[in-house]
């Protein structure tokens, strides 16, 4: 039996299958590379010492979907294969919508043929669209204000009829707060296309020269400093809130939601600050007017995750910085200086 990861050579996905591999799961991987690295993929073996089938497919080729289902007994889906950029959404809706929605109702389709009806989903905090009202519980109202938060609360509404339509089928909807972090190794991280549109690895590439000085959206919040405050995760706590998530879907049936976060919000200053402090490197910045669409304050309420999945964050905003930055600075160009090294051997 098998673990389907959609999305798995991706930043949260890699680090999902490195844990989940560790536990002792089987996996097979589907990712179609359209915003992630196959080689991600190498270095969760070369961490793991364990191979996996990979399909570099899209969930929207139907007959190659169904041929994994086909040649492997997959037990259960962790789903985080999706397009995840605000303002690319705002630009080319119709391809978030086609991406994400359309490729989750195949993959779901497609699940319920074969009788697979066990799914972890990559939701966020996006979610809760302007709510400020801290700290955020799963009971707060929803709504969107981009493409991408509707693809995730559609696809969360999507899930949600299916099993109303048949109470066999057992979904986590996992609402991330901001991951950030890398695996400790400094062997997988976050590898973003062009300029980062997130804090982290702006502020990571600015303290390693490659950008300028990072930009400060906004110091008039109703926050200590007047900069935005968010919950950030690491990414290797998250990926250990997949297992829990699956854990629980393996054993019970119906839908549920669950913030990952740590409960505790920083603002876009302390960020700087504390990324300064434990990496010794300087991060100029400037303030810069608030960024169209952002909230001031922005961090999750966690206890529903510790109470029903025994899951909670272990590591705190120093690791999670000290790993970003070893991350960076071990692989100054993403994925791609090591492929580069590769072709002209
Ligand atoms: C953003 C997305 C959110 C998505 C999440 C994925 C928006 C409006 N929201 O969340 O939908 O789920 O990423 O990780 O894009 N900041 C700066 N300068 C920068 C970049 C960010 O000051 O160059 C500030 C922001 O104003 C914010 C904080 O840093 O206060 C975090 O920003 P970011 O990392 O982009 O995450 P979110 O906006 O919370």
């Amino acid at each position: 039996m098998a673990i389907l990861v959609t999305g798995g050579a991706g930043y949260i996905g890699s680090h999902t299958c490195v844990e989940l591999l560790n536990a002792g799961y089987d996996i097979v991987v589907v990712d179609n590379l359209s915003n992630s690295s196959a080689e991600s993929l190498l270095r969760v073996t070369e961490l793991t010492g364990k191979e996996f089938a990979f399909y570099p497919i899209s969930l929207n080729n139907r007959p190659d979907m169904e041929g994994i289902f086909r040649n492997h007994r997959i037990e259960a889906v962790i789903h985080l294969a999706g397009l995840k950029a605000v303002g690319e959404s705002v630009s080319v809706p119709l391809r978030y919508y086609h991406n994400n929605i359309s490729g989750s109702i195949v993959l779901c389709e497609i699940m319920q043929e074969y009788g697979v009806k066990k799914i972890v989903f990559s939701s966020s905090a996006t979610v809760y669209g302007t709510s400020e009202h801290v700290p955020i519980t799963e009971n707060a109202p929803l709504g969107a204000t981009n493409a991408y938060g509707r693809t995730k609360l559609m696809i969360e509404e999507i899930m949600r009829d299916l099993h109303v339509s048949d109470s066999t089928w057992s979904i986590a909807l996992l609402r991330y707060f901001n991951p950030i972090g890398a695996h400790e190794s400094g062997r997988l991280g976050e590898d973003p296309n062009g300029i980062p549109n997130n804090l982290m690895p702006y502020i990571t590439q600015v303290a390693v020269g490659g950008l300028k000085e990072l930009q400060v959206y906004g110091d008039d919040y109703a926050t200590t400093d007047g900069t935005g405050v968010r919950d950030y995760i690491h990414v290797v706590d998250l990926a250990q809130g997949h297992l829990k998530a699956l854990e629980k879907v393996m054993e019970t049936t119906g839908v549920e939601a669950y913030n990952l976060g740590t409960g505790r919000g920083y603002s876009v200053l302390e960020m700087v600050q504390t990324f300064e402090r434990v990496t010794g490197r300087s991060v100029p910045y400037k303030i810069a007017s608030r960024r169209p669409g952002d909230i001031g304050v922005c961090y999750s309420d966690p206890t529903k995750a510790e109470r029903e999945l025994g899951w909670i964050a272990h590591k705190g905003i120093d690791e999670m910085c000290l790993d970003s930055w070893r991350w960076q600075t071990s692989n100054p160009r993403g994925y791609v200086v090591e492929n580069e090294m590769l072709a002209n051997i």
